[in-house]
C-alpha cells in the first residue's frame, strides 16, 4: 500500500495545529503508520531538503525547520501522496485554496505550516530519512 512521508512544520506545532492536521488525513480515510515529535539539527535539515540546495531561500527554510520540534507522520492509503498533497495545498499559501491546510492556515511561503512527499519515490526516500527502523505495521508492532 502506498505510504508519504508529511511533517508539521515549527510554526504548525507552535500554533497548536498539529491535532487539525493528523484529523484531517484520518477523516479522509487514510492509516496514520508512524509518528514522533522531535527537532532536527542542521545537517538533518540539509539532508532533507538537499534537492533545494542551489535555491535562494535554502538557508532561511533550514533555519526555519531547525527553529523548534516537528511532527513527522507516515500516513498510508490508496493514492496517498497525490491526496496528501491536495490535502494540503499548494506550496505558496496564497494560492491554495480554501479548504486545504495551507489554504485555511497559512499566508507565508517561508511559513506554510505542513511538508508532504511530493511523489512516491520521494516518499519513500523521506521515510526512510526519517523512520530509519521503520514503522508500524498493521498489528501496530513494530517491524
Ligand atoms: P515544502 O513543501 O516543505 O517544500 C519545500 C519548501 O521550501 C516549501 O515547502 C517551502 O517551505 C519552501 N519554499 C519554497 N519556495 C520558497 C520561497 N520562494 N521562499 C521561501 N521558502 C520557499
Amino acid at each position: 500500500m502506498e505510504q508519504t512521508f508529511i511533517m508539521i512544520k515549527p510554526d504548525g506545532v507552535q500554533r497548536g495545529l498539529v491535532g487539525e492536521i493528523i484529523g484531517r488525513f484520518e477523516k479522509k480515510g487514510f492509516s496514520l503508520k508512524g509518528l514522533k515529535l522531535l527537532t532536527v539539527d542542521q545537517a538533518f535539515a540539509e539532508k532533507h531538503y538537499a534537492d533545494l540546495s542551489s535555491k535562494p531561500f535554502f538557508n532561511g527554510l533550514v533555519e526555519y525547520i531547525i527553529s523548534g520540534p516537528v511532527v513527522a507522520m507516515v500516513w498510508e492509503g490508496k493514492n496517498v501522496v497525490t491526496t496528501g498533497r491536495k490535502i494540503i495545498g499548494a506550496t505558496n499559501p496564497a494560492e491554495s485554496a480554501p479548504g486545504t491546510i495551507r489554504g485555511d492556515f497559512a499566508i507565508d511561503i517561508g511559513r506554510n505550516v505542513i511538508h508532504g512527499s511530493d511523489a512516491v519515490e520521494s516518499a519513500k526516500k523521506e521515510i526512510g530519512l526519517w523512520f530509519p527502523d521503520g514503522v508500524a505495521n498493521w498489528c501496530g508492532l513494530s517491524q
